[in-house]
């Protein structure tokens, strides 16, 4: 991937997929490291398709069709020195998923953040009804976005995927990193 806002777009889509109520996008950085956590309220997987999921090369790939968005996500931590980890349960009182990678961002294979704004606003047009959690840690403050909130606000009968909605969520994440100096490039 040229950007790991492209990967969050891509774990927090199989969340989407895994049915989840809530998906939240942890993001906690400092000069030199960033550490992505994207978990949800999804179904889960078994342990025996958790063992399999971050290895591409497992042969099981050959009888089940398996993708490469999590594999890519962990190589991508890994190569900058850094480390991956994905925690899954099925269990009906507490089921869900945790994807959590941290990166050295000094490392030469440290792949920039690059748009997480364009992250966050094609999983809310892709996915209205979720509740998305964004929080973003970073030396100069903290950018945040709580799509419940916004649901209070506008009321039931203005989808959040609206057009309207969608440049609002795209500005004001804009300007919250604007006023902080952040730069994701
Ligand atoms: N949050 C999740 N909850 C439940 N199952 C998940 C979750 N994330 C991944 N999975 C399961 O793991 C599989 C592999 O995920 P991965 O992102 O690596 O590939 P993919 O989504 O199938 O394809 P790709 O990301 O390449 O388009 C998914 O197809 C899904 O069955
Ligand atoms: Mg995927």
């Amino acid at each position: 991937m040229k950007e790991l806002s492209l990967n969050v777009l891509d774990i927090a889509e199989n969340s989407v997929r895994a049915k989840a109520n809530h998906v939240w996008i942890l993001l906690d950085e400092t000069e030199t490291e960033l550490q992505i956590s994207i978990r949800d309220d999804g179904c889960g997987m078994s342990e025996d398709f958790l063992a399999r999921v971050t290895d591409p090369f497992s042969t099981t790939r050959t009888t089940r069709k398996v993708g490469l968005g999590i594999p890519f996500f962990k190589m991508e931590a890994e190569q900058t020195g850094g480390w991956f980890r994905i925690r899954s349960s099925q269990d009906p009182e507490n089921h869900g998923t945790e994807t959590t990678a941290f990166f050295c961002k000094n490392s030469i294979d440290y792949i920039p953040l690059g748009d997480i704004v364009e992250t966050i606003c094609t999983l809310i047009m892709g996915a209205p009804a979720i509740d998305f959690i964004f929080e973003h840690k970073y030396p100069g403050g903290e950018t945040t976005l709580k799509t419940s909130e916004m649901r209070e606000i506008l009321g039931e009968e203005v989808p959040l995927s609206s057009p309207d909605v969608i440049c609002w969520v795209r500005e004001s994440l804009r300007e919250s990193y604007s006023d902080n100096q952040y730069d994701a490039s």
